[in-house]
C-alpha cells in the first residue's frame, strides 16, 4: 500500500510573517492525521521559520526548487545542503520552471541525483500543455519526460522519489483533468514508463501525485483512484481548505 501524499506548492506567495501564521493554524489539524503525509513547500526565505513551527510534528516541508551543485557561482540559486537543514522534500521541474526559467529535462535529471545524494526526497513535476493534449501527445510527451528526468538513477533510487502529474492546462485555471483522466494518465502512462524503466515493483512503490487546480470539492474524486496517491496543490494550499482536502484523503484512502 501507498501512503498517500499530499503536498501544498505555495509558489512565490506569503510573506514570513503569513507564512508562519498560516502554519500555526493549520498544524494542530494536520498533526490529528496520521494516514496521509502532508508537506508545505514554501518559498526559500521562510524555510527556516515553517521548519521550526513544524518541529516535533509529522507534517513534512519542501523547497520549491535547486540547485544541483553543492556550491558556487550560481547567483540566485540554492543549493541542496543549504536546504536540507530546513526541508525533506524539494519539487523539481514544475512546468512554471521549465516554461518560465528554462529548466530542461537534463537539468531536472541532475537536480534529481542531487536531492537524493542530499536526503531530499524530489517531487518530480511532469505534465503536457493544453496543445499537445489536444494533439493526441499525451502519452508520448509524459512518457518522454519520465524517461529523461530517471535517466541513470537506479530502482533503488527511482523508488525514493515522488512523481506529480500536473497537465499545465489545468494548472491555476479551474479546468481540473477529470479524475478518470487523471488516473489513466499516470497509471498507463507514468507508472506505466516506470515499469518499463525498473519493473512492475518498483513502479507499484512510487507514489504518484496529481496537480492542477486540485481542492477541497474535487480532491475525493481524485483520492478514489486507485493510481492517484495524493496530490500536489497550488491556489487551494493557501488556504484553509488544504486542511479539508487532507481529511477527506483520509477519509477515501486513510
Ligand atoms: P493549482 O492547484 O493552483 O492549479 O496549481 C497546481 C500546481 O502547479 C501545483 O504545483
Amino acid at each position: 500500500m501507498r501512503k498517500p501524499i499530499i503536498a501544498g506548492n505555495w509558489k512565490m506567495n506569503k510573506t514570513l510573517d503569513e507564512a508562519v501564521a498560516f502554519v500555526r493554524d493549520i498544524r494542530h489539524a494536520l498533526q490529528q492525521i496520521s494516514t496521509v503525509d502532508s508537506v508545505l513547500c514554501p518559498p526559500f526565505v521562510a524555510l527556516p521559520a515553517v521548519a521550526e513551527a513544524l518541529q516535533a510534528t509529522r507534517i513534512g516541508v519542501g523547497a520549491q526548487n535547486m540547485h544541483y551543485e553543492a556550491s558556487g557561482a550560481y547567483t540566485g540559486e540554492c543549493a541542496p545542503n543549504m536546504l536540507a537543514p530546513f526541508c525533506q522534500y524539494v519539487i523539481l521541474g514544475h512546468s512554471e520552471r521549465r516554461a518560465t526559467f528554462c529548466e530542461t529535462d537534463e537539468g531536472v535529471n541532475k537536480k534529481i541525483k542531487a536531492a537524493l545524494a542530499h536526503n531530499l526526497t524530489p517531487i518530480v513535476c511532469v505534465g503536457e500543455s493544453l496543445d499537445q493534449n489536444e494533439a493526441g501527445q499525451t502519452h508520448d510527451f509524459v512518457s518522454g519526460q519520465v524517461r529523461a528526468a530517471f535517466a541513470g538513477l537506479s530502482a533503488a533510487q527511482a523508488a525514493r522519489c515522488i512523481i506529480a502529474y500536473e497537465p499545465i492546462w489545468a494548472i491555476g485555471t479551474g479546468k481540473s483533468a477529470s479524475a478518470a483522466d487523471a488516473g489513466r494518465i499516470i497509471g498507463l502512462t507514468v507508472r506505466g514508463t516506470m515499469a518499463d524503466l525498473y519493473g512492475e515493483e518498483t513502479a507499484q512503490a512510487v507514489r504518484i501525485q496529481y496537480g492542477g487546480s486540485a481542492n477541497a470539492k474535487n480532491i475525493g474524486e481524485y483520492m478514489q483512484h486507485p493510481d492517484i496517491d495524493g496530490a500536489l496543490v497550488g491556489g487551494a494550499s493557501l488556504k484553509p481548505e488544504f486542511v479539508e482536502m487532507i481529511q477527506s484523503t483520509a477519509a477515501v484512502k486513510g
